[in-house]
């Protein structure tokens, strides 16, 4: 099964309307690989100003969150609807941020998968192992078993396109150190083994976790990574382009040869 290669870029709590649209304006005059499926994930405020920006260019928007329930009262929150509204092309659900911060559990985590591909949205879930699990060698257990609840019950014709993110938790953020390829492939390796004895060979699998241009090439040639998932290095759109060409010249050009 030939899958799409990703790579996308999560802004957490940053970037206002007028950010994003200077953002956007600057990545459309770059030159993006057609071979790679380019996404931003803005911030709610600024999703439908980024749809509009992004129309004319092959750059896809994600939301950052969404809840389970398709209305009602919970305060703060919004649905699949309000996305579909928007035309989003992907939903982030179960980033460990939320998990941490928002009592995101595997519970909810499933849930919002279930009713994104109920609404027709694109999950991509993102799970993680924190050090604990990586001290103890058991962070591919960790996030197999996270994967494996977040999928639950679903068949592979609705999870079908459907992003799988690894993040492990000491990777992220100003205070994470990135992985090392050899801890990612064996990692993918067991979550591809989980996805492929399910039938879900249409799950792209993902990295992310300090993803820069100068570790994204190495990441990006491993068989069992279909794209990355960056932050901060991809906060500006010459920082997302270099990681963009970076990647696809390991992934697909002669560079990957040096492996
Ligand atoms: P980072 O964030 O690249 O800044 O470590 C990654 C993420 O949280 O997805």
């Amino acid at each position: 099964m030939t899958r799409d290669f990703w790579i996308g870029t999560g802004w957490k709590m940053n970037k206002t309307i007028a950010e994003t649209l200077d953002y956007l304006a600057r990545l459309a005059t770059v030159d993006l690989p057609n071979d790679v499926r380019v996404f931003v994930v803005p911030p709610f405020t600024a999703l439908a100003a980024a749809k509009r920006a992004a129309a004319a260019t092959p750059v896809l928007v994600g939301a950052q969150n969404m809840h389970w329930e398709e209305a009602g009262a919970r305060t703060g929150e919004i649905s699949a609807r309000m996305l579909t509204e928007i035309g989003v092309d992907l939903v982030e659900i179960g980033h460990s941020e939320r998990r941490a911060d928002c009592g995101e559990t595997d519970a909810t985590v499933a849930a919002k998968v279930r009713a994104a591909i109920a609404a027709g949205l694109r999950p991509l879930v993102c799970v993680g192992d924190d050090r604990a699990e990586l001290e103890a060698g058991a962070s591919a257990e960790a996030v197999v078993r996270q994967a494996k609840l977040a999928f639950a019950g679903l068949t592979p014709a609705e999870l079908d396109g459907g992003l799988l993110a690894y993040e492990p938790i000491w990777a992220i953020g100003e205070n994470g150190r990135p992985a090392t390829t050899d801890h990612v492939a064996e990692v993918h390796s067991a979550l591809r083994r989980m996805l492929d004895a399910r039938g879900l060979d249409g799950v792209a699998l993902l990295y992310g976790g300090s993803v820069d241009a100068d570790n994204a090439g190495p990441l990006a040639a491993l068989d069992d990574v279909d794209g990355l998932f960056v932050g901060r290095a991809a906060w500006t759109p010459e920082g997302l382009a270099a990681v963009v060409h970076v990647a696809r010249s390991w992934r697909f050009g002669d560079a990957g040869a040096h492996l």
